[in-house]
């Protein structure tokens, strides 16, 4: 497959594409078979919580129930999703959320991009669009919850561990 970024993920690179407000065109490829598919992210397109939840699976993630699934997107600030379209069929490949009190701060929830197109700077632009949709709304602290992992990732993009010697904490039922 060829990839071919038409924005490389820099924050204020992108270019509306006309097909809705908060929908962008983010990279397109040709397939083996010679079929152009495209990425768009969208902030207003609806989630289906079987493909958010099919997603969730196929990066490991412990299963939800939907009722709850459904009630976290229902009260979430920010939803932002990436879907690749070949022709009519469009298909979610990745997932990112915010909760915020409308005013000073907000957390990003369940950032995932589907394990066939990892690796091609898509979790790295889903997060400078929700980063860019948030400081639009005039947030100014975005806090988040790393896998170890992923830290590398997200400080690639800016984010701090532990700033200021501030630490996590986090209270469980016993
Ligand atoms: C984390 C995740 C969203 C990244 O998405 P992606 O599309 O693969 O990321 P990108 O291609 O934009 O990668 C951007 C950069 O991060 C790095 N990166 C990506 N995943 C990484 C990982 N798991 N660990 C360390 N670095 C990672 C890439 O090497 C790349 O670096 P580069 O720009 O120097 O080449 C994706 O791997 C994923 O969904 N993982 C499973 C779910 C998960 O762990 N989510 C985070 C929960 S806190």
């Amino acid at each position: 497959m060829f990839w071919k970024s038409l924005f490389p993920g820099a924050i204020g690179s992108e270019t509306p594409t006309g097909i809705g407000e908060h929908e962008l065109l983010i990279t397109e490829f040709v397939a083996a078979n010679g079929e152009r598919i495209h990425v768009y992210f969208s902030t207003t397109r609806d989630i289906d919580v079987y493909a958010l939840e099919a997603l969730c699976d196929a990066v490991g993630w412990a299963k939800r129930p939907l009722r709850k699934v459904r009630k976290a997107l229902e009260f979430s600030f920010l939803i932002g999703s990436l879907w690749q379209e070949r022709g009519q069929n469009r298909r979610l490949i990745g997932f990112a959320r915010a909760t915020s009190d409308h005013a000073f701060n907000a957390t990003l929830w369940d950032v995932v991009v589907h394990p066939e197109v990892q690796g091609k700077g898509l979790g790295k632009t889903l997060m400078r669009q929700m980063i860019r949709e948030l400081r639009r709304e005039e947030i100014s602290n975005i806090t988040l919850f790393a896998d170890p992992q992923v830290v590398t990732f997200y400080e690639e993009l800016g984010f701090h561990p532990d700033p200021e010697g501030i630490k996590g904490m986090f209270w469980y039922p016993s």
